[in-house]
């Protein structure tokens, strides 16, 4: 079974995570997020994955390699001018051979997609797309369908009163190769927008799969930081905590024992974590990082190689690689990107994004 991953958008709502990181190689619980799509897809016997790439391509390929410690094998497609979500299947066309999962690749999920394929199979679908639930569901793509899952209708951001249904395309499709075939080259072009409006309207059986499971869009700074509290709640089946409050510490870390640990708490190797810390959960540290006398951490995600002064506070923020947090400095809702340092005494408040390098305070 094949796969094609779209690695290869701008990710500007994610900035200043996604700056100089691809939004495929942003850390979920430590590890790059894409590790756990292609986790996903494996488990599901998928063996043959094509990225489909185009801004900021060289990283993702650096750390995946051709993929066998995934027992998978990746094939790198890089667009010259970016495609959009149904022309950047079209630039790999070359390598599809058969029925293939495409699939956005900023999404976290628990998709079934064994059952995904049965489904598609049985329906004998040109196309299958993936459908989660959503409370609100007028900032997104409404599909509608008759009782046996045949899709009638898009609606794009309706209004209150045009909601019929609370099932939006989560991002997952089952393609036939013929769907190639109504997507131009060399232009870009929308598959939500204008392929499945197209191959709808063209009465092609095109079949929605509703799916309950674990679903997150991780296209937002909140939403990344929902996506920890979430994970580390065990709400998804990929991280199945041991207790409600468990506290994980990785090799070679120095925790002074007047520290105050509260869980669900994961802390990456090599850290040090000095005296009169108060870290309560949900928290993720990644490597290499200092947390320095009375500091005091809650809901928030460090990357790697975060320094933090004396008597910090740092509250549901998130804070990227390299950054430079000094004594008495105060970040509350806020989000750093790489090698930003925060002047001692400074106070950022929520909604405060500070891009790549910046000094603050
Ligand atoms: P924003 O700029 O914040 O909207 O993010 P984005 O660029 O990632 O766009 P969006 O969230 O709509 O993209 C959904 C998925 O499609 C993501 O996995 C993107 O990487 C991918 N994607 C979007 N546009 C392209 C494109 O032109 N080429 C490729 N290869 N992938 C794309």
């Amino acid at each position: 079974m094949q796969a094609v991953i779209l690695v290869g958008g701008q990710a500007t709502r994610l900035r200043p995570l996604a700056t100089n990181t691809p939004k495929a190689m942003v850390p979920v619980l430590n590890r790059p997020f894409l590790e756990y799509v292609i986790r996903n897809l494996s488990r599901h016997d998928v063996r043959e994955i094509v990225l489909a790439q185009h801004h900021l391509a060289g990283p993702i390929e650096e750390h995946l390699g051709d993929g066998s410690r995934f027992g998978v094998s990746i094939a790198y497609v890089v667009e010259d001018s970016p495609r959009g979500t149904a022309g950047a299947f079209k630039n790999v066309e070359k390598h599809i051979t058969d029925t293939f999962i495409g699939m956005n690749g900023d999404i976290f999920n628990d998709l079934d997609i064994t059952a995904m394929l049965r489904f598609h199979r049985e329906k004998n679908a040109t196309a299958t797309i993936a459908l989660t639930p959503v409370e609100d569901p007028t900032a997104y793509g409404l599909i509608e369908t008759d009782t046996t899952g045949l899709v009638k209708r898009f609606l794009e951001k309706p209004s209150p009163s045009e909601v019929t249904t609370n099932m939006i395309n989560a991002g997952t499709y089952v393609l036939e190769p013929e769907v190639l075939g109504q997507i131009p080259s060399d232009v870009q072009v929308s598959i939500e927008r204008e392929t499945f409006p197209l191959l709808v309207s063209s009465g092609k059986p095109v079949y929605a799969f509703s799916s309950s499971g674990y679903w997150m869009d991780m296209g937002t700074p909140d939403k990344y930081l929902q996506l920890h509290r979430d994970l580390l709640a065990g709400r998804s089946t990929w991280y199945v905590p041991g207790t409600d409050a468990e506290v994980l510490i990785g090799e070679g870390c120095s925790i002074d024992p007047s520290a105050e640990i509260i869980g669900p708490v994961m802390i990456d190797d090599n850290c040090t974590i000095d005296p009169y810390v108060r870290i309560v959960g949900p928290v993720v540290i990644g490597t290499g990082c200092v947390i320095g006398e009375g500091s005091d951490i809650e809901d928030s995600v460090i990357w790697h190689n975060v320094r933090l002064g004396s008597r910090v506070k740092l509250e549901s923020s998130v804070v990227a690689d390299n950054c430079t947090l000094n004594d008495n400095s105060v970040i509350e809702g806020g989000v750093l990107g790489d090698h930003v340092t925060v002047s001692a005494g400074a106070s950022l408040g929520p909604g405060s994004m500070i891009e790549l390098g910046e000094t603050v305070g």
